[in-house]
C-alpha cells in the first residue's frame, strides 16, 4: 500500500515535518522508511529497512537541512524489505529522487530497456524505473515537469508519485493514476500525500488530485494539469474538520468498515500480481499429484473455496486442512513428494508456521501465499506470492480474505489453461469476470449497505444464527459465520446446506434466523429446496441472492442482492461482502468495537 508525503515550506526545515508525517502514515506500511531533501542545490537521501522509530534511532530522520523534501513509508510489493529497496529511489547520478505508491505492471520490460541503454538499477523495485525514465528525458534537455510528464506515459499500472530534482530545487512534481494523492494547503506550506492524516495537524485545506493529473508544488502554491491535454485545472481546496483519529480511518468510524470499503481497490491491486510469481507457483502446482492447502481461520476458508476452484477448473485435487490439526492428522503422510500451499495473511501465525516447519523437515515442497513480504512464510517457502492488500488493521480479516480468493482464483485459472481441462472460451469468460469484480464490489457496496444496516437493526437481538451454502458457497457461509461470531459475539453455526438435515435442523424453531448464500449457480435449485425446508419450520430466512432472483425472493423474509452474472467459482469474492457488512453493523447495534474484539489478536503467535 505505501504512504507518500512531500512538502514545500516557506520557513523551517522539511525533515522533522516529513518524519512526523510518515509516522502518521505508518498504518499504510512499515517495511522501510526514507526521505530525500534538496538543500543548496544538492540531493540528500536517508533511508533504511525497518519501522520508522528504529530507522530514526539509527539515522536521525530530523537531521537534514532544506525546505523541500519527500518521504515514504513502504509496504513491500516488488522486492524484499531491504534498505536497497526502500524509497526514495534515485537516478544514476543521484540527482533526482522518486517516491511511489502503486504497482508498475510493465516494470520488467522498462527495466530491461533501461539497462540495455546503460542505466544501473540498484534495487529490485518497480519504482526505480521511474527515476531512470525521468533521467533519460532530462538528458534529452527537457525540464523536470516535462520529463515527468513524458515518463509517466510509459507506465502501465497504478501510481501516485512525487519527484524532486537537485537541478530544479524549487519544486515537487507529482502525478496520480489510481493510487490516492491529496494536497494540503496552509499559509506557509503546500503538501502532497497519500492520505489526509499525513498533514492534518499542519493544514486543513485539502485538494483531491484526480486520476490522470500532474501537479507542481512550489512556494507559490500548487498547479494542477490534466495529462491528456495539458489543460489547467482550477480546483479550490475544501476544509476538512476531521480530528487526527478520524483522519487515519479516512472518515470511517472503524478500520473494519474502511477496509470493507477498500475492497474494490485492494482486489484491483491483487489482480495486478506479477506474471512471473503466478507462473512459478502454477508450475509447482501443475507437477503435484495433489496439493494440501493449510491455514487458520479466515485463511482456511479461502483454502476451502480454493479447493472447489482447483478441482472444477484444473481437475487438481486439493485438500484444505486446518493448520493446528495438520501435524496430528497428516504429519506422517508428508514426504518429499508432498506439495503444500500455506496461506497466511500475516505470514506469522504460529500454527501455520509449525505446519510449515514440519513440512520442511520432511522435505515437502512448501509454497506460500501471504500479505506480508518479509514475513516468516516468505523466508521459508520454496516459492511464495504476495496478495497486495496493504496492511489490515481491523482484527477481523476482510479485504485480505477477498484478495486471497482473488490470488487463488488466478492460480486456478492459470493451471486450467496449462492443463487444457476447460475450454478457452470458458477461461476467457472467467478472466473477464474476474477483472470486473472490483466494479461489481463497488456497485454492491453502493447499493446494499443501507439495506444491510437496516437488517442488523431488525435482527440485533437474535441469540444465534445459522449460515448455509452449497458448493463453493459453503466457504462463504463459514466466513460469514466467523465474522459474526468473532465481532458481534453471537454464537452461530455454518453448514453445507445439504448437511443441515443431518442434525442441525433440530435447532430450528419459529423465527430462528437462517442466512442462505445462494448465487445463481448449479446449486440454485437444491438450495431452494433447503430454503423451503427451513421455511416450513418457521425459520426467518435472509438470503444473499443474485439481483432479480424472483424465485428465491418469494420465499424469504429478507434478501440482499448482488449484481448479476458472477460465475460460481468467483462468487465468494463478492458474496462474502454483505456478510462482512452484516457482522460489522450487528457489532455496532450491540455497541461493540468491531476493530478490537475481545480475546483476539491480529497475528496469533501462540499455539
Ligand atoms: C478472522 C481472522 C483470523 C485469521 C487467522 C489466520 O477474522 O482474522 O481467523 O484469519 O488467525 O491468520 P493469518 O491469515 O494471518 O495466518
Amino acid at each position: 500500500m505505501c504512504g507518500i508525503f512531500g512538502c514545500v515550506l516557506k520557513n523551517g526545515d522539511a525533515a522533522p515535518l516529513i518524519h512526523a508525517a510518515l509516522k502518521r502514515l505508518e498504518y499504510r506500511g512499515y517495511d522501510s522508511v526514507g526521505e530525500a531533501i534538496i538543500h543548496e542545490g544538492k540531493l540528500y537521501v536517508k533511508k533504511d529497512a525497518g519501522k520508522i522509530d528504529d530507522v530514526h534511532a539509527l539515522l536521525n530522520l530530523d537531521d537534514l537541512p532544506g525546505k523541500i523534501g519527500i518521504g515514504h513509508t513502504r509496504w513491500a510489493t516488488h522486492g524484499a524489505p531491504y534498505k536497497v529497496n526502500a524509497h526514495p529511489h534515485t537516478d544514476c547520478k543521484e540527482e533526482l529522487a522518486v517516491i511511489h505508491n502503486g504497482i508498475i505492471e510493465n516494470f520488467a520490460e522498462l527495466r530491461k530497456e533501461l539497462e540495455d541503454r546503460g542505466h544501473i538499477l540498484r534495487s529490485k523495485t518497480d519504482t526505480e524505473v521511474i527515476a531512470h525514465l525521468i533521467e533519460e528525458k532530462l538528458k534529452e534537455g527537457l525540464g523536470l515537469i516535462d520529463s515527468v510528464r513524458k515518463s509517466i506515459t510509459r507506465l502501465e499500472g497504478s501510481y501516485s508519485i512525487a519527484v524532486i530534482s537537485a537541478k530544479e530545487p524549487d519544486k515537487i512534481v507529482c502525478a496520480r493514476n489510481e493510487s490516492p494523492l491529496v494536497l494540503g494547503i496552509s499559509e506557509d506550506a503546500v503538501f502532497c500525500a497519500s492520505d489526509i492524516p499525513a498533514f492534518l495537524p499542519l493544514a486543513n485545506k485539502v485538494v483531491i488530485v484526480e486520476n490522470g493529473e500532474l501537479v507542481v508544488l512550489n512556494h507559490k502554491g500548487y498547479e494542477i494539469r490534466k495529462l491528456a491535454d495539458w489543460s489547467l485545472v482550477s480546483r479550490q481546496p475544501k476544509i476538512i474538520d476531521w480530528n487526527p483519529v478520524m483522519a487515519e480511518k479516512q472518515g470511517y468510524p472503524h478500520f473494519m468498515l474502511k477496509e470493507i470499503y477498500e475492497q474494490p481497490k485492494t482486489i484491483r491491486n491483487t489482480l495486478r500480481l506479477q506474471d512471473q510469481y503466478l507462473e512459478l507457483m502454477t508450475a509447482f502446482l501443475d507437477r503435484a499429484g495433489e496439493v494440501s492447502l493449510v491455514a487458520c481461520g479466515t485463511s482456511y476458508h479461502a483454502c476451502l473455496a480454493a479447493s472447489y476452484m482447483f478441482s472444477k477448473l484444473a481437475f487438481l485435487a486439493t485438500h484444505p486442512i486446518i493448520a493446528s490439526e495438520f501435524i496430528e492428522q497428516h504429519g506422517r503422510a508428508v514426504n518429499i513428494d508432498s506439495t503444500i500451499l500455506f496461506v497466511s495473511q500475516s505470514g506469522e501465525t504460529t500454527d501455520t508456521l509449525a505446519a510449515v516447519e514440519h513440512a520442511r523437515l520432511r522435505a515437502a515442497t512448501v509454497l506460500g501465499l501471504t500479505n506480508v513480504i518479509g514475513s516468516t512464510i516468505t523466508r521459508v517457502a520454496r516459492v511464495y506470492t504476495c496478495q497486495q492488500s496493504g496492511p489490515e488493521i481491523g482484527v477481523a480479516a476482510t479485504k485480505t480474505f477477498t484478495s486471497q480468493l482473488s490470488v487463488l482464483a488466478q492460480l486456478a485459472l492459470r493451471l486450467a489453461k496449462k492443463r487444457g481441462k476447460v475450454s478457452h472460451t470458458e477461461i476467457e469468460f472467467l478472466e473477464e469476470k474476474l477483472e470486473q469484480i472490483p466494479d461489481v464490489a463497488e456497485a454492491l457496496l453502493k447499493t446494499q449497505s443501507e439495506k444491510i444496516r437496516q437488517l442488523s437493526k431488525k435482527y440485533r437481538d437474535k441469540g444465534c444464527f445459522f449460515f448455509l451454502g452449497r458448493g463453493i458457497s459453503y466457504a462463504t457461509a463459514l466466513e460469514g459465520r466467523l465474522k459474526l461470531l468473532e465481532i458481534a459475539y453471537i454464537p452461530s453455526i455454518a453448514y453445507p446446506a445439504g448437511e443441515s438435515k443431518h442434525g442441525p435442523i433440530s435447532l430450528i424453531e419459529p423465527d430462528f434466523p437462517v442466512i442462505f448464500v445462494c448465487p445463481k449457480d448449479g446449486t440454485h435449485r437444491t438450495i431452494l429446496s433447503n430454503i423451503m425446508e427451513m421455511k416450513a419450520r418457521g425459520a426467518s430466512i435472509i438470503a444473499i441472492i443474485e439481483e432479480g432472483d424472483e424465485e428465491i425472493k418469494r420465499f424469504v423474509d429478507d434478501y440482499v442482492e448482488v449484481p448479476k452474472g458472477m460465475p460460481e467459482i468467483l462468487s465468494p469474492i463478492v458474496y462474502v461482502i454483505p456478510l462482512q457488512l452484516f457482522a460489522y453493523y450487528m457489532a455496532i447495534e450491540r455497541e461493540l468495537n468491531p476493530d478490537m474484539p475481545r480475546n483476539l489478536a491480529k497475528s496469533v503467535t501462540v499455539k
